[in-house]
């Protein structure tokens, strides 16, 4: 990430108008570029992810001895790779850099824990606050030898691979981080290795593995891997656009007051959906067109007019299906028409930033009612906001949520640390400039 401080003004706008091309999905590109890297034959990534995340991933499998090339534009970028088999990775020569990037951490945590030599990942002082003890726990119930930082709770982490075995185990937190790791680690294993999910979290892993001939059967909450006898088939894919980067201009659509914005091209996968669920439940004037699929994921356009949306409750199930969408939510909160009610949300308060602590005084300082649960948070929404001084906390999600804020906040909006955005979204400020000047 850039190191420099942006500072950015947003004012408010008169109207917004126009077609918005997301960048490539961060979750699919992670899992794209991992299970190439150990797959047999050539890939092509279109569209990759361009975001930091994305390519710390990346920098580490490189580290790891994958050649892996990237060209095209900046937001969307192609990779292309030629996969190292099932035992071809190599010892890195230094210590793993994941920076930002909780997804790369954890799903090398659980790639490296089968490779038959010593690693060391560690990421950014936000990243070094975040809890790995999920990630060592089931490893090391498959036999790994995995240690970190505040008895084995934090990264930096260290990794002496192993033959691993594999587990029936359920997942504690419905993180598809964790459950991503355990498969990847279940590939190596010997045995099978089944998994229950309380909650289903993002099965994207699932689907890519299946596609790619691994043997997998989800049936219910439940999925069940068996180790490899020969190496994944490579699988070239044009990645579907990020609904978590169309989340801003879904609710910038929907709350202002005189908007029309079509997304092209967005993923549309049903446990990543909650944002469009939530934002129709509360009103919202959202249509979904040409749904098709790319990969065995879903993909559509979606338009997005002018709303009035109403409060509601949101809690349970539909958590994890909007987990990152809930800082730009609560924008909408803020503006329906009630209460906004988000519960069950604890994991906010792990993620790059505390979300409970910093969305609520971040809104709270552009006039919103807003109060904190311990596991979510209540908007009393309609009251007007009003531009001031903000601040991201570094979580890119926050820095493009206020942006939102901004756009129907009267007076100016300044939001400081406003390039850690890059993280997941390089190219945020431009594209909301377009819709903006029409
Ligand atoms: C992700 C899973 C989610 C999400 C994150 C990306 C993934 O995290 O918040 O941005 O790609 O697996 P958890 O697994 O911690 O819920």
């Amino acid at each position: 990430m850039a190191k420099t401080d942006t500072i950015r003004t947003i004012k408010s706008s008169p109207r917004l108008e126009g077609e918005v091309v997301v960048p490539g999905d961060k979750s699919i590109s992670h899992r794209a570029v991992i299970l190439n890297s150990l797959a047999k034959g050539k890939a092509q990534i279109d569209n990759f992810a361009p975001g930091a995340d994305c390519l710390a991933m990346v920098r580490c499998l490189r580290a790891l001895g994958v050649k892996i090339g990237k060209k095209g534009s900046q937001d969307s970028p192609t990779v292309s790779l030629s996969g190292t088999g099932v035992d071809g990775l190599r010892e890195a020569t230094n210590v793993l850099d994941a920076q930002n990037s909780a997804t790369t951490m954890r799903l090398l945590g659980g790639l490296l824990a089968s490779q038959p030599f010593l690693s060391v990942i560690t990421g950014d002082a936000s990243l070094r606050n975040r809890p790995m003890g999920r990630l060592i726990e089931p490893l090391r119930l498959m036999g790994a030898e995995v240690w970190g930082r505040g008895q084995d709770s934090f990264a930096p982490l260290v990794i002496k691979g192993k033959e691993l075995r594999g587990i029936d185990f359920t997942l504690p937190v419905p993180s598809a981080q964790i459950k991503s790791a355990i498969l990847l680690a279940a590939l190596f294993a010997r045995g099978n290795t089944v998994l229950h999910q309380k909650i289903v979290s993002r099965d994207h892993m699932e689907r890519m593995l299946r596609q790619m001939g691994a043997s997998l059967e989800s049936k219910g909450n439940s999925i069940s891997v068996l180790p490899l006898t020969s190496p994944l088939q490579a699988l070239s894919l044009r990645v579907p656009g990020d609904i978590s980067s169309a989340a801003y201009f879904l609710v910038a659509a929907a709350i202002h007051p005189d908007a029309r914005i079509v997304i092209r091209d967005c993923g549309i996968n049903p446990t990543r959906t909650g944002i469009i669920d939530i934002l129709l439940a509360m009103g919202a004037r959202l249509k979904i067109d040409h749904e098709r699929l790319e990969a065995g994921e879903p993909l559509a356009d979606i338009v997005v007019e002018s709303s009035e949306l109403r409060g509601i409750e949101g809690g349970g199930d539909i958590i994890p299906r909007l987990i990152d969408e809930i800082p730009v939510l609560a924008v909408a909160g803020c503006v329906a028409k009630g209460k906004t009610v988000i519960r069950n949300a604890g994991e906010l308060r792990v993620k790059e930033s505390d979300r409970i602590a910093t969305v609520v005084n971040e809104l709270s300082r552009l006039g919103a009612r807003i109060e904190p649960l311990a596991d979510g948070m209540v908007i009393y929404g309609g009251r007007p906001l009003s531009g001031t001084e903000v601040d991201s906390h570094l979580d890119h999600r926050l820095a493009m949520s206020l942006a939102i804020a901004g756009l129907i906040a009267k007076r100016e909006t300044t939001i400081k640390h406003a390039q850690v955005a890059e993280v997941s979204y390089p190219a945020f400020w431009q594209t909301l400039r377009q819709i903006t000047e029409y």
